[in-house]
């Protein structure tokens, strides 16, 4: 553990080293393919959002990791807001299409705005209210030093003491160090209803 790395809520200020950061986390992945403008939108609307929690961890002046998050049904909101962003976004990288993934969550994402349905887990039963982990990213220098459980643990604190009785999250299968991470914490994990390649962690937080 790197004991002086020090976690703080982030502000618009701190919203440049964010993006930067996560643009290198999260290289080849849809948001980040759509520009730096889209991904500075996205999280942007997490750190003005009111009910989402965004830290950072510090380290020698550095931004190192970081994680965000809103309330379950966030997603509706955040997509509306995105829309003008991501439209302009294709139409500036308009290769972004040419990957199948890509255009299937491009265009589900759109289908979602047209016919928005609860955001629910089909298949387990969460005490709410449930609080989602959207985003979390530790740069890959500083890898392997506990940054990215320091992160989990004082979200979830945060998310208790905010009365919310679970958290939940979606990731990639393949994503051993991010699914080594939440089973570290005991995190469960669930399978997903539509998309094989993903699958559900959640934990009770209380
Ligand atoms: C997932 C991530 C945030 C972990 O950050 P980190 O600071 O390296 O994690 P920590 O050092 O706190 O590790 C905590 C635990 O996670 C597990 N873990 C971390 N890296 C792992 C790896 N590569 N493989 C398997 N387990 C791993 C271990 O159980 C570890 O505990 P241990 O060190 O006592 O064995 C980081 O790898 C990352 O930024 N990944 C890319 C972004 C990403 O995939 N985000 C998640 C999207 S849902």
């Amino acid at each position: 553990m790197i004991e002086s790395a020090k976690i703080r809520h982030l502000t618009e200020h701190d919203l440049d080293h964010l993006v930067k950061l996560h643009t290198h986390v999260f290289e080849g992945y849809i948001g980040v393919r759509l520009g730096q403008k889209y991904v500075h939108k996205s999280l942007q609307w997490f750190i003005k959002d009111e009910k989402s929690i965004c830290l950072g961890a510090w380290h020698c002046d550095q931004l190192v990791g970081y994680v965000f998050g809103s309330p379950v049904g966030y997603n509706y909101l955040l997509s509306r807001h995105l829309l003008i962003h991501a439209i302009r976004g294709i139409l500036s990288h308009p290769q972004v299409l040419l990957n199948s993934n890509t255009f299937h969550q491009m265009v589900s994402r759109f289908r979602f705005l047209v016919f928005p349905v609860p955001q629910v887990f089909d298949d387990i039963s969460l005490p709410g209210p449930v609080f989602s982990l959207v985003g979390i990213g530790v740069d890959y220098e500083i890898r392997g030093h506990g940054i990215g459980r320091k992160l989990v643990d004082q979200y979830c604190q945060l998310v208790t003491q905010r009365q919310f009785r679970s958290i939940r999250l979606s990731v990639y299968r393949n994503n051993q160090s991010a699914i080594g991470l939440y089973r570290s914490m005991s995190w469960h994990s669930y399978s997903h209803p539509s998309n094989p390649m993903l699958v559900y962690y959640a934990k009770e937080l209380w």
